[in-house]
Parts: C-alpha cells; sequence; structure tokens
C-alpha cells in the first residue's frame, strides 16, 4: 500500500517509521511519503491560512497550497499502478471512522491524507478533489484535536495492521475488540496467583470449550456495561441460546422489531 500525507507539521508524522508501521515500511508492505504543505506555497511567508469570509473566529486553510499539493500527489502516481488515490480528510466534522472502515481503507492500494489544521480547510478544496478522486472526511471520535495529524497516525496504524503480513499472528486479528460487534474478554498470564488475585480457574483447566464460552460471557457482559450502543446494534442471529441468556439477565431481550433492547427491570421484593 501506498500512502501520501500531506501536513505543515511533516515530523508529526515520524512515528509512523516506529513499531508495527515502522516495520511494515522497511518490510516493503508499505510505503509513506510526506509532503510538507508550505512547500506549496508561492509567498515569502509561506501563507497557508487567511480570514474566514462571512466572519467568524480563527483561520482557515488557503485554497490555492492545498490545490498544489493534491496536484503533485497525483502527478507522483506509482508507474503501472492506480492512477489515483483515496483521500481522507481528518475532521471532527466527517462521519466516524471505525474498524468496518479501516478494514476497507486496507483494501485500497492508495491512500492520501490531508491535514487541515486551525478551523479547517476552505470547503472548495474538498469539492475540486472529490471531482479527481474519492474523498472520505473521517472523525476518529467525538472531540477537537488542532489538526488532523494525530487522527492520520491513528487511522494509518488501524488500517497497515489490516494488511497482509503486518500483524505476525492472524488469529490476534480475528479475536480482538470490535471484531465481531462485542468487545474482548479480559487476557491473563502468568504467574496464575498475583497480589492476591488469582487467574480465573476456568482458564487453568485445559477444558477448550468451557474457555471458550467464559470468554463469550465475559464479552458479552463487558460490551452490555461499558458500550449499550454496540449490544443494540447486534444482530440477534449472530448469538447462540447461551448468549441470549447472558444478555437477558443483562436486562437485553430481543423486542418485537428483532433488535436487542432493554427489557423490562427484574421486579426488586
Ligand atoms: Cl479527524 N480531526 C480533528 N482536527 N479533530 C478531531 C478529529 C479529526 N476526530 C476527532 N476530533
Amino acid at each position: 500500500m501506498l500512502v501520501d500525507v500531506v501536513s505543515i507539521f511533516p515530523e508529526y508524522l515520524e512515528p509512523l517509521r516506529l513499531s508495527l508501521v515502522g516495520r511494515a515500511r522497511t518490510a516493503g508492505l508499505l510505503e509513506v511519503r510526506v509532503h510538507d504543505l508550505r512547500t506549496f506555497t508561492t509567498d515569502r511567508h509561506r501563507t497557508v491560512d487567511d480570514t474566514p469570509y462571512g466572519g467568524g473566529a480563527g483561520m482557515l486553510m488557503k485554497p490555492e497550497p492545498w490545490g498544489g499539493a493534491l496536484d503533485a500527489v497525483l502527478a507522483a502516481a506509482p508507474p503501472d499502478g492506480p492512477h489515483r488515490p483515496r483521500l481522507v480528510v481528518p475532521t471532527p466534522s466527517g462521519r466516524v471512522f471505525t474498524q468496518e472502515l479501516a478494514h476497507e481503507l486496507a483494501a485500497e492500494p492508495w491512500l492520501a491524507f490531508g491535514c487541515g489544521r486551525y478551523e479547517g480547510i476552505d470547503a472548495r478544496v474538498i469539492e475540486d478533489a472529490r471531482t479527481r478522486m474519492p474523498v472520505d472526511e473521517l472523525s476518529i471520535g467525538d472531540y477537537v484535536l488542532n489538526g488532523g495529524e494525530a487522527a492520520v497516525l491513528v487511522i494509518v496504524e488501524a488500517v497497515a495492521r489490516l494488511l497482509p503480513g503486518v500483524v505476525g499472528n492472524a488469529g490476534s486479528l480475528v479475536e480482538e475488540s470490535h471484531a465481531d460487534g462485542l468487545l474482548e474478554y479480559p487476557g491473563y498470564t502468568k504467574p496464575a496467583s498475583w497480589r492476591g488475585l488469582d487467574v480465573p480457574p476456568v482458564l487453568l483447566s485445559g477444558d477448550h470449550a468451557a474457555v471458550g464460552r467464559w470468554r463469550r460471557n465475559q464479552s458479552l457482559l463487558r460490551t452490555a456495561t461499558v458500550r449499550p450502543d454496540l449490544v443494540a446494534a447486534l444482530d440477534p442471529a449472530s448469538c447462540d441460546a447461551r448468549d441470549l441468556v447472558v444478555l437477558a439477565e443483562a436486562g437485553w431481550v430481543v423486542g418485537p422489531d428483532g433488535r436487542f433492547s432493554r427489557g423490562q427491570p427484574p421486579v426488586s421484593h
């Protein structure tokens, strides 16, 4: 996969040389090219921002440097490869980046990221880019960052680990949180007893079916407690009879619409 990143802080992307993403790059599974937006300014002060038409607080990024930068990215298409990238513009106004989207982006041969700063980028940049490549405006969550760079680090890490050969144990990709719409069960390693805390005995039993059931129950209960939104989005058809019992004990029943909803609370005596 080829990844281009345009930013006024190219050094912000240096962590993409570390750990798993860095190893994917040295292994030739991923190529990352970082471009300094100021390279595409034409004035003496290398200006990238200006005041918003209509007034209001803060500054916006000017369209001209972005036009030049995206032209340059397109002009640097790999020989015998895709002729245009899928452009991702991180913004708190975008649709939310999810594991499903990470899988979708991991299937692309070429991604480009445009990092906004200040109050965002002149809206015509996206409009113009859409005439030449697919564009996704993505948010990594409901909070505000100062710019898109940290979001690019998040998105590239989530995507790169899905590329074939990047994560050593492919099983860790299917078992992890969000892989099946549930949070992951708690994990334990040696020693079996630590500071008076024992590993749940079922994990030492050697009974693989019992271990599997215990882990599934833990996933269901943790999800019901901390992410009720994920339970409401679960397909009841993905649940077995014992899942339904565990969820019912946590207060979730399948309603007449065929979806999970919080049932009547048990009568207290
Ligand atoms: Cl993608 N960008 C910025 N600037 N802030 C954010 C965000 C992205 N996602 C959440 N907050």
